[in-house]
């Protein structure tokens, strides 16, 4: 199921997202009696991190039963501005009583072949060995070639089956640096999934896949379905300029 939402900018997006975030942590933690948590990197999601962190929000999830994964990451030192992980540290997990060991970051300081196997042997051991990786609630951004997380257009990670994670070279859009990411039957197997989308470069591809019909190989982030859960696009007004195009 797929859910079209839009806000007016990118501040009213961010506390929407905090909010459904919340709402999420809360439906995972009455269910299942933990939730299991998946950020994005890139520059949007900041804000909402930021909102999660305030004090007015941050008692709402119980983050002693919350656990912390990530969707990609740059391979540069955590304290490189560039890290995802350091964004998601200064921005949230730095001010929120998350035990250390429920946040699972990507190694960055291995080879990405070797760091993208020990974020798979990290998967394993958290959920055993039968079980494929799941998750209550992954958040994600889209870029302005259509890549989400860092599968990127014509990239080989987009055909992986397998391996829960793996290395891949960068877009063409910046930062220039090698990634790892988790692979589409890892990001599918989530139960929720949220697409946090602002700004006029993206409209282009929110429209080519909402409208279009833009296929996974162009456009990655279309291959995001979640077939047992339902996917959000959380949009603020120029991502959807080009969306329901007037005459
Ligand atoms: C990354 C990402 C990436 C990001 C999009 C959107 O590490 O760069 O996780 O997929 O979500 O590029 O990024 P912005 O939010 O900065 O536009």
């Amino acid at each position: 199921m797929r859910i079209i939402e839009s806000f007016d900018d990118k501040e009213a997006l961010s506390i929407a997202a905090a909010d459904a975030i919340i709402d999420a942590a809360g439906r995972a933690i009455a269910a299942d009696g933990r939730f299991l948590f998946v950020l994005a990197g890139g520059s949007t999601p900041e804000a909402t991190y930021k909102l999660l962190a305030a004090p007015d929000r941050r008692d709402r999830i119980d983050w002693s039963r919350t656990y912390i994964f990530f969707g990609d990451e740059r391979l540069v030192p955590y304290d490189d501005p560039r890290s995802n992980y350091g964004m998601a540290k200064q921005s949230l997990l730095k001010d929120i009583p998350v035990a250390p060991d429920h946040i699972f970051p990507m190694t960055t300081d291995l080879p990405g072949v070797e760091a993208a196997q020990a974020y798979s042997d990290t998967l394993t051991q958290f959920f055993g060995p039968e079980t494929t990786p799941w998750f209550h609630l992954t958040l994600l951004g889209l870029g302005d070639d259509g890549h989400t997380a860092s599968l990127f257009p014509g990239k080989a990670a987009l055909h992986e089956t397998k391996a829960y994670a793996v290395s891949t070279p960068p877009g063409v859009l910046p930062p220039p640096v090698d990634r790892i990411t988790l692979t589409f039957p890892i990001l599918n197997s989530s139960r929720e999934v949220l697409f946090l989308i602002a700004g006029e470069g993206k409209a282009a591809p929110v429209q080519a896949i909402l409208e279009g019909g833009a296929t996974l190989e162009t456009h990655p982030a279309a291959g995001v379905t979640a077939p047992e859960g339902k996917v959000t696009w959380m949009l603020d007004r120029p991502a959807t300029t080009k969306l329901w195009e007037q005459d």
